[in-house]
């Protein structure tokens, strides 16, 4: 396991340039081995979620050519496999996405079910397949393995019981060769599932976004080759300003798209944080004191779950009592009990706190949390238990007096490129031993 060591108390200055969304280049990949003809991407983030989604592309038979430094082609001329080895299954959460060109192609999908990714909630793929079945397909669960058959998918008329992202790419896949038409009613619209829109939409596929939340696609005979420069990446873009921010620093963060950001940025200015907007950017810094807030999460446009932990991070150092209700994922407070360790005040809540009641408000999920600022972190040891996590951790070490170890340094690699160096390249003291 690596380690990162880190010298706290250096506030984040310089500059960084984002490169393209983890959560859009894979199923980017996957979209790609909807067609026979090849496909180039831009802007392609070197990141562990990538390889994994690549080891699991070329298991299936598609073939990737690097053209240096973010150019990636794919091509699937044949599927030669519809099995997801269960060696590449558990990493993130990609294997249950192939499900769409394997039942196009093969008319079987074998997949483990055993969904990797962020340790935030059961995460359960239960809307997968029931959209499955009403798109044709016989879907079992035997053995902790997914077995899907369909003599061809048909367009459907399906509402998802919550505007699951992944779930709404994974359908619109399946639905742009399906034949007929299909509705996907109260779907996500996050950008990086917009971009996946964009992607199938150059490769022919016909769809429409109405203003409720329905998809609405036509099924097409085939699709082909296109190419498509990959969006940058908002979670890294908020993570990095706040970082900025709560540091008392000043950093430029060259792609950020002030259209991602809406709902994170108006956040910031009512927490004290400043930003400009540029043309090639955002900048984002402080000039005074913080002050705390009431925050709930939501789906797009509202403010997004993945940027709720690092924002926690600048809520211990507002003036004042803020609130935060995560109203997404019900175990994303993992990270709560480090923070305490680490001097912050936060008290964590079963009840839905400061804003309207949410679909965990019967359950006995942790989902809100109380902070009290400011506080002075100090250094700890730990052990990074999964990606957010691990960032919302390494910033609590670079504001935090004194000196952090944290190990399981590995998390980070999955969705931050070379994430040590970027934060030396601001200023921050840190090493990272292997
Ligand atoms: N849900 C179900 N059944 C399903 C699918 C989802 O109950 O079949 C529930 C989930 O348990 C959760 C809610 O619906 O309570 C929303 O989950 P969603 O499906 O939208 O999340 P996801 O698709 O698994 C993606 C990103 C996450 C991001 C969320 C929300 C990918 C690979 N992951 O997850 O990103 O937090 O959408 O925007 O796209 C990350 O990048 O670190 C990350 C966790």
């Amino acid at each position: 396991m690596d380690t990162l060591i880190v010298e706290g108390g250096t506030p984040l200055c310089g500059e960084l340039e984002l490169s393209g969304a983890k959560n859009s280049i894979t199923k980017l990949m996957v979209a790609s081995m909807l067609t026979q003809e090849s496909c180039t991407f831009h802007r392609v983030p070197h990141i562990g979620d990538s390889r994994v989604t690549q080891a699991i592309c070329e298991a299936l038979g598609t073939r990737f050519t690097q053209r240096p430094p973010r150019t990636l082609e794919a091509h699937t001329p044949q599927l030669h496999s519809s099995e997801i080895p269960l060696s590449l299954a558990s990493h993130n959460r990609l294997a249950i996405m192939t499900v769409a060109p394997l039942l196009h192609r093969q008319g079987r999908a074998v997949v483990p079910a055993m969904a990797g990714g962020d340790r935030i909630g059961p995460r359960p793929v239960d809307f997968h397949l029931e959209g499955y079945r009403a798109m044709g397909a016989q879907v079992e669960v035997r053995d902790q393995v997914y077995y899907f058959e369909t003599e061809g998918l048909r367009g459907a008329d399906l509402a998802l019981p919550y505007p699951s992202v992944t779930t709404t790419e994974n359908l619109l896949m399946a639905a742009t060769l399906a034949q007929g038409r299909t509705f996907i009613r109260n779907a996500a619209i996050e950008p990086e599932v917009m971009d996946l829109v964009m992607f199938l939409q150059k490769m022919g596929a016909i769809i429409d976004y109405n203003v409720d939340r329905t998809l609405v696609v036509e099924g097409v005979g085939q699709l082909r080759g296109a190419a498509h420069e990959l969006m940058p990446d908002r979670l890294v873009a908020a993570s990095m300003g706040a970082a900025a921010v709560a540091s008392g620093g000043d950093v430029f963060v060259r792609g950020a798209r002030q259209a991602d950001l809406v709902a994170f940025l108006n956040t910031l200015r009512r927490v004290g944080g400043q930003f400009e907007v540029k043309t090639e950017g955002i900048r984002f810094f402080r000039q005074g004191p913080l002050r705390a807030i009431t925050l709930e999460t939501n789906v797009h446009p509202g403010f997004m779950t993945d940027w709720q932990p690092p924002f926690a991070i600048l809520l211990t150092q507002a003036q004042g009592m803020s609130v935060i209700h995560e109203t997404v994922f019900e175990g994303r407070f993992g990270y709560v009990e480090q923070l305490q360790r680490m001097g912050a005040d936060v008290a964590l809540y079963d009840t839905c706190l400061g804003g309207g009641r949410c679909r965990f408000a019967a359950s006995n999920y942790q989902h809100s949390c109380v902070i009290k600022g400011p506080a002075a972190l100090r250094g700890a040891q730990c052990a990074i238990p999964d990606l957010r996590a691990g960032f919302t951790y390494l910033i609590a070490a670079i504001l935090a007096k004194g000196t952090s170890t944290l190990t399981g340094v590995e998390h980070l690699d999955r969705g931050y490129e070379d994430l040590a160096a970027g934060l030396q390249g601001l200023g921050a003291r840190l090493e990272r031993r292997t």
